[in-house]
């Protein structure tokens, strides 16, 4: 069988969800996971966004060995030198460079003319290949592009030195049928289209994005671009994990192959909705709570007489209690330290671990078996360095009564400095909230707040997510403890420390 390249974008194109950017440490996480997991390509980020994009895709392409790692770039000199120098530490590394070929993006964003657009497609792709052989070119747009104009652009950036030439559709515009039709025309016409790797990055606005990417595959594609949850710009990118068990549960009919190692697809995406604040829809296909659990009496039954009456995959291959205790209560520091290199996990600083280690204890005194989920959930609380943190939890207290208003009183730090602030409210949670507001008024609104179970069981910690939006800017708090109202006060600490941060994120595709 032929092998199919899994491009996974999760913490590039995946970023460019609001409020789901990443920190450095964060995506060497992804990017150790993304690796176990057996992606082939890694696209770590967009070099050129920022100082702290670049060092992000510099620490994975120093961290990961086995994958390639990529970073994007505009076709432009300083775009591609700084993605050149950001994947130089890369066992293999690739330079992704892109400029859009549909008239729309020609005239109205680049002010350019075809010429213009195609030579500068030519020059890039010459520049990138002086970093790097492993180049890659995108035309933004595809799906909207006029195909003579394509085959023209694809044809002369073959020639130029590009290994793997993306089409994508970038606006989610495509049916299945009309995008296998237009793979099917660019390999018959691109005369050296034979040289090489022909690849699909679908959006999914209209809900056709792994629908679209498979009907590509089934005409010739050979690499698809995707993310874990179909994280991603608007409505988000193919999802991975549909790719790859489409492909695998249908191997009869797709007749390629890829390599990963599907039990790491559900610890993977945990990960992912742990880091960025995007939880999973329970009735996801593969990744969701509901997955795999039947509800109607006549499934039980049937699944209880023979699985296959109703499961066309087994929830154990794609991670589903596969739960490794990791560590326990005896655990000492070094087993900690050791378990969170394994995962990835280098906290910066000896605060930061200890922090992290004490709170592993506390954990573990309340709930006898610590996993994986658990241990990233701890260093995601980490997440923001402890000195360097505005504000910080020191106390909660939280009062539910039957007939009673709810009632919450806490302890913060702001800089160091002691903050007292309590209020009622319409559950703890709600208290909380207004007691935070009430001395810090920042006066955020509240877009999203969620709670879900890291592990199993009800001594599991719960992982609240809070996303928050003043000014237009959107950001994502999270925070995990056994107790929720914790664990709410924290996820809002964290996004308003977000808010605080002078940190901006560019989008590689507009200006
Ligand atoms: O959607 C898109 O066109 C992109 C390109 C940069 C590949 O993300
Ligand atoms: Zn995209």
């Amino acid at each position: 069988m032929e092998h199919l390249i899994i491009f996974d974008t999760t913490m590039r194109d995946g970023e460019q969800s609001p409020g789901a950017s990443m920190t450095k440490e964060e995506k060497v996480r992804i990017g150790k996971q993304l690796e176990k997991m057996r992606v082939d390509v890694i696209e770590a980020g967009f070099a050129a966004a920022s100082q702290g994009d670049f060092e992000a895709i510099h620490a994975v392409a120093t961290a990961v060995k086995d994958s390639t790692v990529c970073s994007l770039a505009r076709a432009q000199v300083g775009d591609i030198q700084k993605a050149g120098d950001a994947i130089k530490p890369a066992a293999r590394g690739r330079i992704h460079t892109f400029i859009a070929t549909s008239p729309i993006h020609m005239q109205h964003k680049l002010r350019m003319s075809p010429d213009q657009v195609l030579q500068g497609a030519i020059d890039a792709v010459k520049f990138a290949r002086t970093f790097t052989d492993d180049v890659e070119f995108s035309a933004e747009d595809a799906v909207r592009s006029e195909m003579d104009f394509l085959c023209r652009v694809f044809e002369a950036v073959i020639k130029a030195g590009a290994k793997t030439v993306n089409v994508p559709d970038t606006v989610g515009y495509s049916i299945p049928e009309l995008w296998a039709e237009r793979f099917k025309t660019l390999l018959e016409r691109v005369p050296n289209a034979d040289q090489v790797v022909w690849s699909t990055h679908c959006h999914n606005d209209l809900g056709m994005a792994v629908a679209n990417s498979l009907a590509a595959v089934k005409a010739g594609a050979r690499q698809v671009e995707c993310t874990i949850n179909g994280l991603g710009e608007r409505a988000g990118n193919a999802a991975l994990e549909e790719i790859v068990m489409a492909i695998q549960t249908r191997k009869d009919y797709f007749g390629v192959e890829t390599q990963i190692d599907a039990t790491q697809i559900v610890p993977a995406s945990k990960l992912v909705s742990t880091i960025t604040g995007y939880p999973v829809q329970p009735n996801k296909a593969v990744v969701g709570a509901n997955a795999f659990a039947h509800e109607s009496g006549i499934h039980q039954d049937g699944v209880l007489k023979h699985r296959e009456t109703y499961e066309i995959m087994r929830a154990q291959d794609v991670g589903w209690h596969n739960n490794r205790l990791t560590l326990g209560k005896l655990s000492g520091r070094s087993a900690f330290r050791e378990r969170l290199k394994e995962l990835g996990i280098e906290l910066e600083s000896e605060v930061a671990l200890n922090s992290a280690f004490k709170k592993f204890k506390e954990l573990a005194d309340k709930k006898t078996d610590i996993f994986d989920e658990d241990l990233h959930a701890i260093v995601s609380d980490e997440a923001v360095t402890p000195e360097i943190e505005q504000y910080h939890l020191v106390s909660l207290t939280a009062h539910v009564e039957t007939g009673e208003s709810p009632y919450a009183k806490l302890t913060i730090t702001d800089q160091g400095r002691e903050v007292k602030c309590e209020a009622n409210g319409a559950g703890p949670v709600d208290a909380t909230f207004k007691a935070l507001e009430s001395v810090l008024k920042s006066e955020s609104e509240l877009l999203l707040y969620s709670v879900n179970n890291v592990t199993e069981g009800t001594d599991s910690q719960g992982e609240v997510t809070v996303r928050l939006t003043k000014g237009g800017r959107v950001v994502n708090g999270i925070g995990a403890d056994t107790d929720i109202v914790i664990a709410s006060a924290k996820a809002y600490l964290n996004a308003l420390n977000k808010m605080t941060t002078t940190f901006a994120r560019v989008n590689p595709q507009v200006g």
